[in-house]
């Protein structure tokens, strides 16, 4: 899908995606271990995704932990696995009795079994929900996860299952692990990097990016709102013409 608009409110970014940068700089600044900078950031996650299912935001996907994060000191991986292991053992029931739909992209083959397992059992539990959709992409990178889809569909070539002609853009994007979901409409990256680090390159094609400088545990809803705002004064086009009313 390219287009998700909604003509409820055209304007209004129905999916935001986010890049959770600049936990160790907030933690820097404040002569903190880094852990420090991802356990406020745990707590800045949580403030998000209740004010992003206030306002009205229908998917919020955040990136918390890229394919290439294997090569942060493993004392450091090791502390972002019990943020996620925590973070879903505490925060599940609760954002289950709030509605919120949770999805999991990213590789499965090299997490241990209990990750596994604790990925599997939120995202059952939570399917049926009929509120937000919270998309945590762990252990997500997009280039990898575009040389999946490549892999699978040539396999159903070669197989005599598919032609190549009927590789089209569609299939590619039911081919991916967002698969059902809308591109985002808004990407927000904190911390004032601007770049996407191998984060849903297909998906991000008519995507509006939005850098802001704070850093992501000192991210809030009015930095969210400012956010959107700006969104809203984009002149959303692909590729097409500068629209009349601007
Ligand atoms: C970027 O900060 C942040 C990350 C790599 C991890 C993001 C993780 C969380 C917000 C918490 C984990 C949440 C779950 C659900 C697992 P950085 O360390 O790259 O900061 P820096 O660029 O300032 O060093």
């Amino acid at each position: 899908m390219t287009d998700s608009t909604d003509s409820r409110d055209k304007q209004f970014p129905k999916h935001v995606a986010i890049i959770m940068d600049g936990n160790g700089r907030w933690a820097r600044e404040r002569f903190l271990p880094r852990a420090a900078g991802h356990k406020q950031g745990v707590e800045a996650l949580r403030r998000t995704v209740r004010v992003a299912a206030e306002l009205g935001v229908d998917f919020l996907t955040v990136y918390s932990f890229s394919s290439e994060n294997w090569s942060r000191p493993e004392s450091e991986i090791k502390h972002l696995f019990s943020l996620l292991r925590r973070f879903v053992g505490q925060d599940v029931a609760d954002l289950h009795g709030s509605g919120i739909r949770i999805r999991i992209i990213g590789e499965r083959s090299n997490l241990s079994k209990d990750i596994v397992e604790l990925i599997e059992y939120c995202e059952d539990l939570t399917q049926d929900n009929s509120g937000m959709t919270l998309v945590i992409a762990f252990n997500y990178g997009a280039r990898q996860e575009l040389a999946g889809a490549v892999q699978r569909l040539a396999q159903e070539v070669k197989e005599g299952k598919l032609a190549p002609a009927d590789i089209t853009d569609d299939l590619i994007a039911e081919n991916l692990s967002t698969k059902n979901i809308p591109d985002p409409d808004l990407l927000i990256r904190t911390s004032g990097e601007q770049r996407l680090s191998n984060f849903l390159l297909w998906q991000c094609a008519y995507t509006e990016f939005v850098f802001v400088s704070e850093h992501w545990p000192a991210f809030d809803k009015t930095v969210l709102a400012r956010a959107i705002e700006e969104f809203q004064n984009r002149d959303r086009r692909y590729g097409g013409l500068i629209s009349a009313t601007s």
